[in-house]
């Protein structure tokens, strides 16, 4: 039998992620969403694509859940995108709302499913999902730190014109304007960045890399980033069906030891193996003082929303 994927959400990112998933050529996808008629359109031109790139992906759109029974990983990306001017907290009530109902759904029908997460904002709606589920926390994880890496990593090869292969770069912390690109673990051909761009030029880059998703949705003015934030869901999705044991920067949840970084039972995107049973591991990286206070504050950003989340009335979360 082969891995089915569930998509939930069939919009920009949700689509481009199937786009992404079926040129493997190995998985059966379905692409769900409340949209009469858009998911299985979309699912339909895609499938007939599959003859032109010579794949045998197996793509199904629906607007129920039936079809996703058995899924091996359903990824959750349903959910208001920010308009120009919106921080991805503004979206908080109302896509918790919908990350409440699509994990219900999900997890009836697919209850050994790994739950990735990519609505916004990232973080709190993985705490939603972890507790509608009541899977263990190594099964539902979020995607945000492989994207934010990758705006820094994209951003430091435009800037010296070398091979984005050679540039090794880690973006943790939450996915919010102050999370936290670590300068001291980023290198070019293994020479430490700050040998190779003058610090204002670095600094620069560091806030556009922050200011990333928000420089897309103004550029785009209807929805958010797409080719990027699904490309990270592939390799993440990639890294669970081969086992592969990457280290990926995910929102994972810290669980009481603090995942080593001193933040206790708190979403937050940190370098994690993945691997077959989801997040295998958090991997302690050593952190400078600067580093480690701007980690926290971050930490304290997402905080502040699931407390948000536990004073709404009725309260979501415990
Ligand atoms: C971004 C949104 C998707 O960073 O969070 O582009």
């Amino acid at each position: 039998m082969r891995t089915k994927i569930t998509i939930a959400g069939a919009g920009q990112t949700g689509a481009t992620l199937a786009h992404w998933l079926a040129l493997r050529g190995d998985v059966d996808i379905v692409l769900y969403d409340i949209v009469e008629g858009m998911p299985q359109g979309k699912a339909l031109d895609l499938q007939q694509a599959m003859p032109i790139i010579g794949s045998d992906a197996r793509i199904v759109g629906t607007n129920e859940w039936g079809p996703t029974e058995g899924s091996a990983i359903v990824v959750i990306t349903s959910g208001m995108p920010r308009k120009p001017g919106m921080s991805r907290d503004d979206l908080l009530k109302v896509n918790a709302e919908i990350v409440q109902s699509v994990t219900r759904n999900a997890v009836a029908l697919s209850p050994d499913a790994i739950l990735m997460l990519l609505t916004n904002p990232l973080d709190a709606m993985c705490h939603i999902a972890l507790h509608v589920s009541g899977f263990p926390p190594e099964r539902v994880f979020g995607q945000a730190g492989i994207l934010d890496t990758a705006r820094f990593r994209a951003f430091l090869a435009m800037e010296t014109g070398y091979s984005v292969a050679e540039i090794n770069a880690y973006v943790l912390g939450g996915h919010g304007d102050d999370m936290v690109p670590l300068i001291g673990c980023t290198s070019i051909g293994g020479v430490p960045v700050s040998n190779l761009i003058p610090s204002d030029r670095l600094e620069a880059i560091v806030e556009r890399t922050r200011k990333g998703g928000g420089e897309i949705v103004s550029l785009l003015k209807t929805g958010s980033a797409f080719y990027a934030p699904s490309a990270a869901l592939a390799q993440m999705i990639d890294a669970v069906l081969n086992d592969r044991k990457r280290i990926l920067p995910c929102s994972v949840y810290t669980g009481d030891n603090g995942g080593g970084y001193g933040v206790s039972e708190l979403y937050l995107g940190l370098p994690a193996v993945i691997g077959r049973n989801g997040v295998e591991q958090i991997v302690p990286m050593e952190l400078t003082p600067d580093e480690q206070e701007a980690l926290q504050k971050s930490a304290s950003s997402v905080r502040e929303l699931v407390n948000a989340l536990r004073n709404f009335d009725p309260p979501m979360l415990p």
